[in-house]
């Protein structure tokens, strides 16, 4: 089928989506919905550690620069996904076992990474998920090498840093999971905001909040969310949606009747943002349902395909894009 690509780019709010090397190189289609949709892209993988660092003395930019080069040609602002995170590092890295070796590698990896793309890269997650999943005491980072290696400075170093290398370019930091109805929840939108804060209080430079927006069968807290973007916005903080699809592992029904439920979803999501503060940007986490870490990670039990994005394998826009429309 071809695709419908009508072009847009006519939007209020930024709007982009994660990009993949193999389509970008194969598939016309897919590089005609980027450009006819897209004012932004963000690289799903290629600047991750696990990408950018193949031994402590290598740094591999020939993914990052495809993006980049794409993003250019089309003229789309690219993101930067990410500079520290406790995921996606190669085994050397998960290996450091100590903290003098760990702020050596941190600080010359943003260094290097941030040097390599400045004036380029517009707008970086420095910091990926530093909240852990159920924090009951504070502060309640999540485990993983840099907290563990270095302690919780290893935030402010690593924004620091980044501050340092481009001076231009905004720095998110970027967390998942606040925007549920539910306890759990709600402690980490409040250890979320108690770090935002306390990184604040040390003129900490960090330009933005990024959240990430993998939505799912659970409800969305629309008071809570809308309260967490207000004090955002009071502290002169830009707020962006980084990495929006909808988990449908657990959400009964066939696929067209989903693609309601989901698009409604999005809604209760945007419209409670939006009710607050105007985000700078709504990226989705990925473009077409062809190509999507949802089946591979949240594959369906009953053997009917997942719908987690705005367009669907044949990149037809679903009501989820009709949403994204309307508020974007
Ligand atoms: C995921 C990618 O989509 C997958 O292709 C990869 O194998 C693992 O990472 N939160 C993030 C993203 O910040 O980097 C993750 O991306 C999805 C969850």
């Amino acid at each position: 089928a071809e695709a419908q690509t009508v072009a847009t780019r006519k939007w209020q709010v930024p709007f982009g989506a994660a990009l993949r090397s193999g389509p970008l190189a194969n598939e016309a289609d897919y590089r005609s919905v980027f450009a006819a949709y897209c004012d932004q892209v963000v690289s799903e993988g290629g600047l991750k550690w696990f990408d950018l660092r193949p031994s402590i003395e290598r740094f591999d930019f020939s993914e990052g620069d495809r993006y980049l080069a794409f993003a250019q040609a089309n003229r789309m602002l690219l993101r930067g996904h990410t500079l520290v995170w406790h995921g996606a590092l190669p085994p050397w890295a998960e290996a450091i076992d100590s903290a003098a070796i760990a702020e050596r590698e941190m600080v010359r990896h943003i260094e290097t990474v941030v040097g390599h793309y400045r004036g380029k890269i517009a707008n970086w997650d420095v910091v990926n998920e530093a909240i852990a999943d159920d924090p009951k005491t504070a502060p309640g980072l999540r485990d993983g090498l840099w907290l563990r290696q270095l302690g919780p400075r290893y935030i402010a170093l690593a924004f620091r840093t980044a501050a340092k290398a481009d001076p231009g370019a905004k720095l998110i930091l970027n967390d998942y999971d606040i925007e549920f109805v539910g306890d759990r929840f709600r402690r980490k939108r409040e250890a979320f905001l108690r770090l935002i804060r306390s990184l604040r209080a040390d003129n900490v430079p960090l330009h933005g909040v990024g959240l990430q927006g993998h939505l799912s069968e659970n409800q969305i807290d629309q008071a809570g969310l809308t309260a967490f973007a207000s004090e955002v916005k009071a502290m002169g903080l830009e707020f962006m949606v980084t990495e929006l699809d909808v988990v449908d592992n657990k959400m009964p029904g066939p696929p067209e009747l989903r693609d309601m439920v989901v698009a409604a979803r999005v809604h209760d999501f945007l419209g409670a943002i939006f009710a607050a503060i105007r985000p700078s940007a709504v990226l989705t986490w990925g473009i077409t349902d062809k190509y999507s870490w949802v089946p591979i990670y949240f594959k369906r039990g009953d053997g009917l395909p997942n719908r987690p994005l705005p367009f669907d394998v044949h990149y037809k826009p679903k009501p989820m894009m009709q949403v994204i429309e309307h508020f974007c």
